[in-house]
């Protein structure tokens, strides 16, 4: 399939932000994340299934990293549940759950209940059994991610 264009001006000066997009008939999560949630990444991995991302399948090597991204405030993620295949929800806020009362945020898989982080990495516990995948992605220009 071609790659796909993402105009990420509108979610660039506003942390929090998510553009959808399409990439070979999947949905691509395009997201801004804040210092803050940024800086929340390394005290959740002792929570986290696979917190360094060591599933070559759902994390390239190059996306080995704390935000398993390119650069840390743009989050590039397909939006696919890892368990069955459900879409999840952008939470980017900082939000009470019943199994964490001081949840920071990320996506939340309302199928089964499936929480990740906002790196895309699935909590311990979880039906959803790894992180969310990170596609190929490069930056073309100041606003734009090229997907694929
Ligand atoms: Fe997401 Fe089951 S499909 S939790």
């Amino acid at each position: 399939g071609a790659p796909t264009e993402v105009d990420i001006s509108r979610i660039d000066n506003e942390p929090g932000m998510l553009v959808r997009a399409e990439w070979r008939g999947q949905p691509i999560f395009v997201f801004k994340r804040s210092e803050r949630q940024i800086e929340a990444l390394p005290g959740l991995e002792g929570r986290l299934a696979d917190p360094a991302s060591d599933n070559a399948d759902f994390t390239p090597a190059w996306a080995k990293n704390q935000t398993r991204s390119l650069t840390p405030e743009i989050g590039v993620l397909v939006g696919i549940c890892t368990h069955l295949g459900c879409v999840p929800l952008h939470r980017p806020e900082v939000q009470p759950q019943p199994w964490d009362a001081n949840w920071q945020g990320g996506f939340f898989c309302p199928c089964h209940n499936s929480f990740y982080d906002l790196a895309g990495r699935v909590y311990q516990g979880m039906p959803a059994p790894d992180n969310l995948r990170v596609p190929p992605y490069r930056f073309v220009g100041d606003d734009v991610v090229l997907i694929g």
